[in-house]
């Protein structure tokens, strides 16, 4: 039945990444089998971040020890093939719930420093603390949400804050957690006590809509996108 299902959801991913005909009939249908994921779509491309790539490096400068990082949602690899002219001698693992997107990032990659994981809990938690977890375009429903005034039905906040908080869980004291793109703001969660946001001149925390602990759209500007563990 495991096997049966994987097939589907392979079969699901490759025609909604490589027809566009497919795309929105299968929406609906791959939303139900794919309630356990955030982002749906897979879109990624080389140093698609470079500002905020820059600002955390500058953030972790210093750091004594060989950091560890996790791209959390790394899709086909090119955000942790990226991060690595960032953090040249970095430790750096990639995870991704879609496992079609982790056989390819694991073809393309030629750098022993660079492994890539299922995201399951146990499996995240083996490496754990990192210096830094990414978490970029994932922790959203992009386009889903786009349009809505109350993103409850497709994206409540209490998935967004429970991934965040057990992201959270796994920076190690005076680590970073970045967070772009996400429906949700970092701010508004209660793991967000442990933190305080490094004043990094990014003018955006991503073109994704957020919406506030209510699941109501939010009308006001917001910037932040990187947190320091500070507890
Ligand atoms: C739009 S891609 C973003 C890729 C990359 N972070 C970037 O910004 O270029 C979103 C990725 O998040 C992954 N994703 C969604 N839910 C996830 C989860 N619970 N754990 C890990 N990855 C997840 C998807 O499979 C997809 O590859």
């Amino acid at each position: 039945m495991k096997r049966l299902t994987d097939f589907f959801k392979k079969l699901i991913t490759f025609c909604t990444n490589h027809f566009s005909i497919f795309r929105v009939n299968v929406v609906r249908v791959y939303r139900r089998l794919f309630k356990d994921q955030h982002q749906l779509t897979s879109k990624t491309y080389t140093d698609r971040y470079p500002l905020l790539f820059g600002e955390a490096s500058k953030a972790l400068m210093g750091a004594e020890r060989k950091l560890k990082l996790l791209s959390f949602g790394c899709s086909t690899g090119e955000e942790c093939f990226s991060l690595r002219k960032y953090f040249p001698h970095a430790r750096i693992v990639g995870a991704d719930i879609n496992s079609l997107n982790l056989a390819i990032a694991k073809r393309k990659n030629t750098d022993p420093g660079i492994s890539f994981i299922f995201s399951i809990p146990e499996n995240l938690l083996k490496d754990a603390p990192y210096d830094a977890i990414f978490c970029l375009s994932v922790l959203c429903r992009w386009e889903d949400t786009k349009d809505l005034q109350n993103c409850e039905a497709i994206y409540p906040f209490s998935k967004f804050s429970k991934t965040a908080k057990d992201l959270a869980a796994m920076v190690r004291k005076g680590g970073l957690l970045v967070v772009y793109n996400s429906n949700f703001r970092f701010e508004d969660t209660t793991a967000f006590t442990d933190f305080e946001i490094v004043d990094a001149p990014l003018s955006d925390s991503g073109f994704v809509h957020k919406f506030d602990a209510r699941n109501i759209r939010l009308l006001t500007e917001h910037t932040n996108c990187i947190y320091r563990k500070i507890a």
